[in-house]
């Protein structure tokens, strides 16, 4: 699969389950832009077979290197970031996974059930960034128990594995100058901007300024019943020059604030 190829089925899976993204991707188009993608997002646990590296196969296969790595403590989350070795206007790949060590045994029975699921003779490890929930029924009262400890794990645990977020590259649009006209333009439509930690995350002295609406809900099947659950959002990004060139890098403290873009109790 080429890199195109692989980006717009990355795009169709997450856009059929973010139907939000699909229609401000049109309302930019239709104001004369072409959207460019700053960066994809993932996102897994830790275990050696599902891991941020073995998501990250299919990229490094198609000529993706790692960059840089970042902490996030209080949500114990790590993270890594790939860049494409040539192609310069290809997305960054930014995957981060959960430290279940650092979590109940409710939680980290819940992950082994879900592991024991996974068909690891027939999965082909590059598939794994598109191939959504890989187990079994849905349980609501396991999922309300996951929420109470990690937000990440209870999204985890519904959506699989998928884009969690595209971003759109703002310095790539025509008709905006900055964040802010975007952010505008976003709440004029009628969308809700995640507000954690302010509209805006960072700002020129980091490099990066980053907002985000806030993740789709859409109607999942549980063995307990139907219930409205968040799936995926869509970021934007404005990247400063650092020295000659944009700034390529994440700011940690800015992506803590938009990991919440899928949290349930932000309306
Ligand atoms: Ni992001």
């Amino acid at each position: 699969m080429s890199t195109t190829q692989l980006f717009e089925k990355l795009w169709k899976d997450y856009s059929s389950r973010t139907p939000s993204a699909e229609k401000v991707k049109h309302l930019f188009e239709s104001e004369g832009n072409q959207i460019i993608n700053d960066h994809i997002a993932f996102r897994t646990f830790d275990d050696p077979r599902i891991n941020i590296d073995a998501l990250a196969t299919i990229f490094i296969n198609n000529g993706y290197v790692y960059k840089n790595d970042y902490h996030f403590t209080k949500k114990k989350l790590y993270a890594k970031h790939f860049e494409h070795k040539t192609d310069k206007t290809a997305p960054l790949i930014f995957i981060s996974q959960l430290i279940t060590s650092e979590f109940s045994s409710t939680l980290k029975d819940a992950v082994s059930t879900m592991l024991d699921d996974i068909d690891f003779n027939t999965l082909n490890i590059e598939d794994l960034v598109l191939s959504g929930r890989l187990w079994g029924n849905l349980n609501y009262s396991l999922y309300a128990n996951l929420l109470k400890e990690s937000e990440y794990a209870a999204w985890l645990y519904v959506n699989g594995f998928c884009a969690n977020h595209f971003t759109v590259s703002v310095n790539h649009l025509d008709t905006f100058n900055d964040l802010k006209a975007v952010n505008t333009f976003l709440k004029t439509n009628g969308f809700k901007m995640n507000a954690s930690g302010g509209e805006i995350k960072g700002n020129s002295d980091k490099f990066l300024e980053q907002s985000s609406i806030l993740a789709d809900k859409i109607w999942v099947e549980f063995e307990d019943g139907k219930q409205e659950i968040t799936s995926c959002y869509y970021e934007f990004a404005y990247r400063y020059k650092q020295g000659n060139e944009l700034f390529k890098g994440f700011i940690a403290d800015s992506a803590d604030k938009i990991f919440e873009s899928t949290n349930m109790n932000i309306k």
